[in-house]
């Protein structure tokens, strides 16, 4: 099986070149993002406001599926994909993704995945420490201005007229921080990564790039 590591801050457009990626290889997309905002979805609807225990994580089924090269999320039965793509569900996710007993438990349904397919996988952590022997790693980022640009007008394109974009700016450096510094799988870059910055460079050539890295380990 093949599997390619993509790693990255928020914002920066992980999911939507991974699809794109996989779909012109004909691999399954993970969006390992998804799995931590299916628990955060959990815990706003079971009002969890302070850690999960292992009994409760017991109660927790997740699994992923993959139709028309894209994935559909389920929570104990419930397809929950288009409820997780909020700011709301985005912060209790970044919040409870430091919690070692939720990443130890999702590590699992990462793997496998991986085990079972050729897969394009996207997170924080997947070159560092879900899929440390991925065929091929690769960070990539843009600077916080170009993905509060980026999130700011796709916010607006989708209705959310008021938005402003110094406060898009401070979630994204927020949520950055969040992320790289907690103790557990912080966002850092494999030592074995290409390092992207696709700060100049839009979908189509951020894709071009991925997919000639992608061809050299083929
Ligand atoms: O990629 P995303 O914005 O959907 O991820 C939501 C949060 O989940 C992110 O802020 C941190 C966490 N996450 C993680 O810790 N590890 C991953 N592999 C993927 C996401």
């Amino acid at each position: 099986m093949i599997a390619v590591a993509i790693d990255g801050p928020s914002g920066v457009g992980k999911s939507s070149v991974s699809q794109e990626v996989a779909k012109k290889l004909g691999f399954f997309h993970l969006d390992t993002g998804a799995l931590y905002r299916a628990i955060a979805y959990y815990a706003v609807k079971n009002e969890i406001f302070s850690g999960f225990s292992a009994n409760e994580l017991k109660k927790i089924d997740i699994k992923v599926e993959f139709k028309d090269n894209s994935q559909s999320t389920f929570l104990n039965g419930e397809n929950i994909t288009e409820l997780l793509r909020n700011e709301e569900i985005a912060k209790i996710a970044s919040k409870i993704s430091r919690e070692k007993l939720i990443r130890n438990f999702l590590i699992v349904i990462q793997r496998n995945v991986a085990k079972e397919n050729n897969v394009i996988m996207d997170g924080r952590d997947i070159g560092t420490v879900v899929l440390p022997q991925a065929n091929l790693k690769i960070f990539l980022t843009a600077k916080p201005e170009v993905r509060a640009q980026r999130r700011f007008l796709e916010l607006k394109e989708n209705g959310h007229k008021n938005v402003i974009f110094n406060d898009v700016l401070k979630e994204i450096v927020e949520r950055d921080n969040e992320d790289s510094r907690r103790k557990v799988a912080p966002l850092k870059v494999a030592e074995d990564a290409v390092f992207l910055d696709s700060s100049n460079m839009n979908l189509n050539e951020t894709v071009l790039k991925i997919m000639n890295l992608v061809k050299g380990i083929l």
